[in-house]
Order: C-alpha cells, then sequence, then structure tokens
C-alpha cells in the first residue's frame, strides 16, 4: 500500500519534514543583474551564485540533505579501499533498485563514460527516448549515433499524453531494418526524460519495449536519474498501479532493464555523486576496471566515503511516497500558477520543473536569436531568479554535418531543488514570468559571440541584437 502517513489524497502536499538551519540569499537591484547577466553573456551557467536571489537553474546537486544525511557525512569511513559506506550504498541500490553490481562515479557522467566505452562500438547506433545532452555526447565520442525513439507526442509542448516519454516501438522497428540489431548494442531509457520537460514512461510501454527488444536480443540500460518522480507519476495515471508504494514501482521499473547509469545528484538527494549498475557479472567486471582508469577504485569511484554514505541514506529518503508526493507537489503548484494565468508551459506539468514555451512565449523571435536563452536573460533580469535554456543552444550541432541541430522545443527550465524552496518562493517565481510576459512583446533576441566546441551551452556567450 501506498503510505500516506497522517495525511490524505485530497489534502495539501505540504512537505513531511521541518527546517532546521537556513542558508541567507543575496537580494540585488535590476541595476545590478543588468551588469551581471551582460558579464556573463547573457548565460545563466555563467552568473555567480552570489548574483542569484532564486535558483532553478536546476535540480542537480542542489538538494538539501537531511540531518541523517549530514548525521551520515559524519560515518565516513575514508579508507582507499573496501569502505563501509561502499557496501552500505551496495545495500540500497540492491534493495531498492534491484540492480546485482553497482559501482559508484562522480556523478552521472562518469558512468556514462563508462558504459559508453564498455558497450558502443564505432558504427553503433543507440535509440533512446529523446536526447539528453552528456549521455549523447557519450555516445558519440566512443563512435556512436543516437536515434530518438521518443514518441511524436513528446515534442509538442501542447499535447497532454500522460507518458511523453514513452517509446514508439514502430520508431524502433524502423531502425533495427535499416542497420540490423547486432548494431545496436543497447536502448537507452531514461525515466522522467528531462528534454521533454520531466515526462514520464508508462510501465505498460517499458513491458511492451523489455518483450521487444528480448526478441532481438537487445539490452535495456536506464538513465535512472528521476527514477521516482517517474514512479509517482505511474502510481498517479497508470491503471492498476494508485494502490501500490513509489519504491514497488521502482523497483518494477528496474527489473525490467539490464543495467542503469544514475545522477545521484537529482532523486537520490545529494549534492554529488553517481552510480552505474549493471547486472551482468562479465560486464560489471569489465566497468570496475574500466573505472579505476578514470574515476577511482571500483569501492569508490571518485567519491569520498561520506559522500557514499549521503547517497545511500538519500536513496532511501527518495522512494518514500510522502516525500515524492510533496516534491512533486510543488511543481504542479508552481505549473498549475501558470497555467491558470494562460502562460506557455509544457503540459502536462513535469517532474523536476516547470517548463515555458519559448516559442509561444515570444512569437515575434525566430529559433535563429535563441528565444528560450534569451527568456532566460529576461526573468533573471527582472527577479534575479535563475533559469535554464533546453531549445536549440543545448541541442547543440549534428555530428556529420556540424549544422545546427533544430529542435522542436525551445524551453525554459525552472528547475525546483529539492526540500530547498518554499510555497512563497514559487509565488514569487510565478509573478516575476507574469511580469515578463506581460511586456513580451518589447524583448528583442540574442546573437552568440562564443561557442565552445563541446555541450556548448554550458559556457556560450551573447549580445543582445
Ligand atoms: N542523465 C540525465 C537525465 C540528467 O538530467 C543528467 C544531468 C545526467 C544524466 C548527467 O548527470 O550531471 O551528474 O553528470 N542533468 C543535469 C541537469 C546537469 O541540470 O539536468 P551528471
Amino acid at each position: 500500500m501506498a503510505q500516506l502517513g497522517n495525511s490524505d489524497r485530497h489534502r495539501s502536499w505540504a512537505e513531511p519534514y521541518k527546517i532546521k538551519m537556513v542558508e541567507l540569499v543575496h537580494m540585488t537591484t535590476r541595476a545590478e543583474r543588468e551588469a551581471a547577466i551582460r558579464k556573463a553573456g547573457f548565460n545563466t551557467f555563467l552568473l555567480k551564485s552570489k548574483d542569484v536571489y532564486i535558483d532553478l537553474l536546476t535540480d542537480s546537486g542542489t538538494s538539501a540533505m537531511s540531518d541523517r544525511q549530514w548525521a551520515g557525512m559524519m560515518m565516513g569511513d575514508e579508507a582507499y579501499a573496501g569502505s563501509e559506506n561502499f557496501y552500505h550504498l551496495e545495500k540500497a541500490v540492491r534493495k531498492y533498485y534491484g540492480y546485482k553490481y553497482v559501482i559508484p562515479t562522480h556523478q552521472g557522467r562518469g558512468a556514462e563514460n563508462i558504459l559508453s566505452k564498455i558497450l558502443i562500438k564505432p558504427g553503433d547506433f543507440i535509440p533512446g527516448n529523446m536526447y539528453f545532452t552528456t549521455t549523447r555526447l557519450h555516445q558519440e565520442l566512443a563512435g556512436g549515433t543516437f536515434a530518438d525513439i521518443v514518441i511524436d507526442e513528446a515534442h509538442d509542448a501542447e499535447n497532454e499524453h500522460p507518458f511523453k516519454g514513452n517509446v514508439d516501438l514502430s520508431k524502433l522497428e524502423a531502425l533495427i531494418s535499416k542497420v540490423g540489431a547486432k548494431r545496436i548494442p543497447y536502448v537507452c531509457i531514461a525515466t522522467a526524460v528531462n528534454m521533454a520537460g520531466g515526462q514520464p514512461i508508462s510501465m505498460a510501454n517499458m513491458k511492451a519495449l523489455r518483450a521487444f527488444t528480448q526478441k532481438h536480443g537487445i539490452p535495456i540500460i536506464h538513465d535512472m536519474t528521476r527514477v521516482a518522480e517517474n514512479a509517482y507519476f505511474i502510481q498517479q495515471r497508470e491503471k492498476g498501479y494508485r494502490s501500490k508504494s513509489v519504491a514497488e514501482i521502482i523497483k518494477e521499473i528496474c527489473s525490467l532493464t539490464d543495467g542503469a547509469t544514475m545522477s545521484a545528484k537529482k532523486d537520490a538527494l545529494v549534492n554529488i555523486g553517481g552510480i552505474l549498475a549493471i547486472n551482468n557479472k562479465k560486464l560489471y567486471e569489465k566497468a570496475s576496471n574500466l573505472v579505476v582508469v578514470y574515476e577511482g577504485l571500483h569501492t569508490y569511484g571518485g567519491l569520498a566515503g561520506r559522500d557514499m554514505e549521503a547517497m545511500a541514506i538519500g536513496i532511501t529518503e527518495s522512494v518514500q511516497d510522502d516525500h515524492i508526493r510533496a516534491r512533486v507537489g510543488q511543481v504542479e503548484y508552481l505549473g498549475n500558477k501558470m497555467l491558470e494565468a494562460g502562460i506557455p508551459i509544457v503540459k502536462p506539468i513535469g517532474g523536476h520543473g516547470v517548463f515555458l514555451d519559448a516559442k509561444r512565449f515570444l512569437p515575434h523571435l525566430q529559433q535563429s536569436v535563441f528565444p528560450a536563452q534569451t527568456l532566460a536573460a529576461e526573468v533573471y533580469l527582472d527577479s534575479g531568479v535563475r533559469s535554464m535554456e533546453r531549445g536549440i543552444v543545448s541541442a547543440g550541432r549534428q555530428k556529420d554535418t556540424g549544422k545546427d541541430n533544430k529542435p522542436e522545443l525551445e524551453l525554459v527550465r525552472l528547475t525546483i531543488p529539492r526540500r530547498v524552496y518554499t510555497q512563497a518562493h514559487m509565488d514569487v517565481v510565478f509573478e516575476s514570468v507574469a511580469s515578463v510576459y506581460e511586456d513580451r512583446k518589447k524583448v528583442r533576441g540574442l546573437k552568440m559571440t562564443y561557442e565552445p566546441k563541446y555541450l556548448r551551452f554550458f559556457q556560450a556567450r551573447f549580445a543582445r541584437i
């Protein structure tokens, strides 16, 4: 049974914790913000955190840890090899996710690097339910090519499909007939698809995909960075799951896959860390050997013992129904305010943030003048709220032609850190976006003045046109 403690499904999602320590934030004037965003080349990644009031850049590594996690940090066993904390982490992964072997990594992309290197050969194709920036880059660096097999609805901000993270099996089938199953080392399935707006994949779709890939002998690797949020949506939206706990649903999702990469900086409630988890012993041996080259010994993978302890406890806290209900409840609170005001956002409201649809927000701007990049800068200028571009800048260039990828989705992500901000902060964020929306006709676009080679959105610079 889903445990709801003292709460009732029809009552508020109020946080199942109280505040014990606070961190003061900085308020700035418009003139200070104007100077800061210019200095940052109109890229919110290049702002100093001290110049930010409410930081919705990302939900990655920005969670508030619990008193238990902090207590766990004091129990760090900082041995080079075989730290107690590693075994706690291994136990938590086995218990809640069900994967057999686990290797810690410094963060998600560390796991993606190792996985891509052991599984991908040059010329391979890696189908996935929409790309993620670092995941696709590691696939490409290993000589592979990403193939998008998410359903079409995922590319349409206004479509209200309840499971926009679903795979379109006919797209996968077409890829197999074109290149052959032998050139597909695995299918990469993300739960709560980030680039689609935090949209879940359904259990029914996972099962159908599993049956289909087994027929072709293709394994499934799970990007489980936001698996708890996905499980919550399954509980709320999918027939037959209402009375199952989020923990049970997570375990079932994982059981339909052969291994996973995870950035523990999101759902797992830590500020740093990741894991590579795998069921096959031979692959595990390869991975645990390679991790020594890039991350550290296979019982610490670039982390301190204390980090692994915080992660083990964070995993346990992250799968509790009360926690995840409040987490998604807060995101929905902000999203619903936007919808009521007629502000265009991605629907349905996702698990980790509210995504502004910059194409409809600033319809007078062509994609070539970076509407989402522009909008993120404008929201910052208005209030000091920091968000992030998820559009043409994030999509980067095509591997073979070097041309810009032109994604359908041109979004600004207001990402909500876990257990950090209050409902009043959400009100301030809404008021700021609403005020930019009122003045939207005055907004001009940007031009790119510096473009780095890899993952350009992190470090590119822009100027006003
Ligand atoms: N996979 C997904 C779905 C992610 O969202 C991220 C990170 C990663 C992998 C890589 O993990 O950052 O620990 O190396 N997403 C962050 C974000 C950066 O802001 O969405 P990492």
